[in-house]
C-alpha cells in the first residue's frame, strides 16, 4: 500500500541516512523542502522531494496545502510506567515544602514505588497505556520508558514487563531502561551497598535473562547513588549487555558525567548543574547530553545551559521525563517551546534536539528522526502554519492535524 502527500507547504528534517545526530553550529541548520510530496509505502518512507519533480502514482493521494510535516517526536527519556499520581507531592510544594524535604519525609521515589508494588501488573499496564496513547497523539512516535519505581525485584520485573508488554501493543519503537538504582528503599538506608547487590546480584540477572532492558541507568547525585556506585551499577549492566544512559547533574555536579563518558555511555540526562569540567568532558565522545525542560518548568529549578553546551560544539537532546514526580508531562511540543523561551534555543536547534538527536539518544537514528528514505512512515501532518517556527512561538496551542505510525494515522 503506497500513500502519496502532495502539495507539503514545507517537509522538515529531511536528511540522508548516514546523518546520526547533530552537534554545536550545525544544530542551527534544520533541512527542508518547500511546496515538497512524500511518498510512503506501507511502514517506510519511499521518496520524498519537490512537487515539481513528482512523478510518482499511489494508492492513495492526501493533500496537505498550508500544512507541514515533520518526524515525530523521539522522546528518549520518560518514566512513563507508574502507578497513581503524586498530586498531593504537588501541592505540599506550593505551599512551601521542596522536592528534597519531601522526599527526605519518606515521599517522593518512595512514595511511588509503594503504590506501584501495591499495583497489579495489569493496572499498571492500563495506567501506563493511557498515558503512551496520550503522547502519541501529541506527536511522539519513539520513546524510551524506564524502571526505578519497584525497588524490589519483583517490583522492578513488573514494571520491565509492562514496558515489554506496551512495545507488543504498541508500534512504535519503544527502548526499556532498567533503573532500579532510583533510589535506596527504606529497608537499606543503612546498608546501601546491601541494595546494590541486589541490583546486581539478583535483578540484573533476571532482567538479562529476560531480555528485559536495552539500557542500564543510576540517579547519580547526592543523596542518591554517588559515583562509586554508579561506577558499580553502570560496570554490572555493561557486563548484562546493558548499554548506560544516566541521570547526571540534577541538583548537583558530583562527577556524574565523567563516570558516564568512563562507561562509553549513550546519554547523560538532566545536566540542570553543568560545571565547565563537566562540558569538557563531554567534547570527543559519543555520549549525547539529554536536557529535560519539563523538569525544570515543574519544579523551579535551573535549566540545562543549552547555549553553553551548544556553543561548545556539542550536541543535544530534548525529552519530557514524563514521570509523576518531577515532571507529570509526556508533551514534547511544550517541551520544544519551553527549549526556545527558558534555554535561549532557536526553533531549529530544538526540533533538531526533539527529533535527531533524541533518536540517537534511544540507539534508533537508523530508523526515526529525520525523513530519510528507509526510515518508518512515523511522522506529524501538523494544522494550516504560517512556519514551523510556530511550534515553540505558539506555545500551548495543539498544532498537530494528524500523527502517522508506521504509515497509519492515529
Ligand atoms: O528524572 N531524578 C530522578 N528521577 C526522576 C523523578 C523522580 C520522582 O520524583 O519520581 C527524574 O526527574
Ligand atoms: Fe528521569
Amino acid at each position: 500500500m503506497t500513500t502519496l502527500f502532495i502539495n507539503i507547504k514545507e517537509l522538515i528534517q529531511v536528511r540522508e541516512a548516514n546523518i546520526k545526530k547533530v552537534s554545536g553550529k550545525e544544530m542551527s541548520i534544520l533541512p527542508t523542502l518547500k511546496n515538497a510530496f512524500l511518498l510512503i509505502k506501507d511502514d517506510r518512507i519511499l521518496d520524498f522531494g519537490m512537487m515539481t519533480n513528482l512523478s510518482a502514482k499511489a494508492d492513495k493521494t492526501i493533500d496537505c496545502t498550508g500544512k507541514m510535516i515533520l518526524p515525530t517526536w523521539c522522546d528518549s527519556h520518560t518514566h512513563i510506567v507508574y502507578a497513581g499520581n503524586r498530586e498531593q507531592e504537588f501541592v505540599d510544594r506550593i505551599n512551601g515544602l521542596t522536592y528534597e524535604e519531601i522526599a527526605n519525609n519518606g515521599g517522593g521515589i518512595l512514595n511511588s514505588a509503594k503504590k506501584l508494588q501495591e499495583t497489579s501488573i495489569e493496572d499498571l499496564y492500563e495506567q501506563s497505556a493511557v498515558r503512551l496513547e496520550e503522547v502519541m497523539k501529541l506527536g511522539t512516535g519513539a520513546v524510551e520508558i524506564k524502571s526505578g519505581y519497584g525497588l524490589t525485584v519483583n517490583a522492578e520485573l513488573k514494571m520491565l514487563r509492562v514496558i515489554k508488554r506496551l512495545r507488543e501493543n504498541y508500534n512504535l519503537p519503544i527502548k526499556a531502561t532498567f533503573l532500579g538504582a532510583h533510589a535506596f528503599p527504606k529497608e537499606y538506608k543503612d546498608d546501601k551497598n546491601g541494595y546494590i547487590d541486589l541490583i546486581i546480584n539478583e535483578m540484573l540477572p533476571k532482567i538479562a535473562k529476560e531480555k528485559l532492558a536495552d539500557f542500564i541507568d543510576a540517579f547519580c547525585e547526592t543523596g542518591y547513588f554517588s559515583v562509586k556506585d554508579t561506577d558499580r551499577i553502570l560496570e554490572a549492566g555493561k557486563k548484562h549487555g546493558l548499554i548506560p544512559k544516566v541521570h547526571v547533574n540534577q541538583f548537583t555536579t558530583i562527577g556524574g558525567v565523567q563516570v558516564s563518558v568512563k562507561h562509553n555511555a549513550l546519554s547523560v540526562d538532566h545536566l540542570e548543574v553543568m560545571s565547565t569540567d563537566d562540558i569538557y568532558a563531554l567534547k570527543g565522545t559519543s555520549t549525547m547530553p539529554v536536557a529535560l525542560p519539563s523538569c525544570s518548568y515543574f519544579l523551579s529549578i535551573p535549566y540545562t545551559p543549552a547555549r553553553d553546551i551548544i556553543n561548545a560544539g556539542l550536541p543535544l537532546a530534548l525529552a519530557t521525563d514524563f514521570n509523576p514526580g518531577s515532571t507529570p508531562s509526556g508533551n514534547m511540543n511544550f517541551v520544544v517551546a519551553t527549549a526556545c523561551i527558558k534555554m535561549k534555543m532557536t526553533p531549529e536547534e530544538a526540533i533538531n534536539a526533539g527529533t535527531i538527536n533524541g533518536a540517537y539518544a534511544m540507539n534508533l537514528s537508523d530508523k526515526v528522526g529525520s525523513i530519510t528514505k528507509g526510515k518508518k512512515a512515523n511522522f506529524i501532518v501538523t494544522k494550516e502554519i504560517l512556519s514551523y517556527g510556530a511550534i515553540p512561538y505558539n506555545f500551548g496551542s495543539v498544532l498537530i492535524d494528524t500523527v502517522f505510525i508506521n504509515g497509519k494515522s492515529i
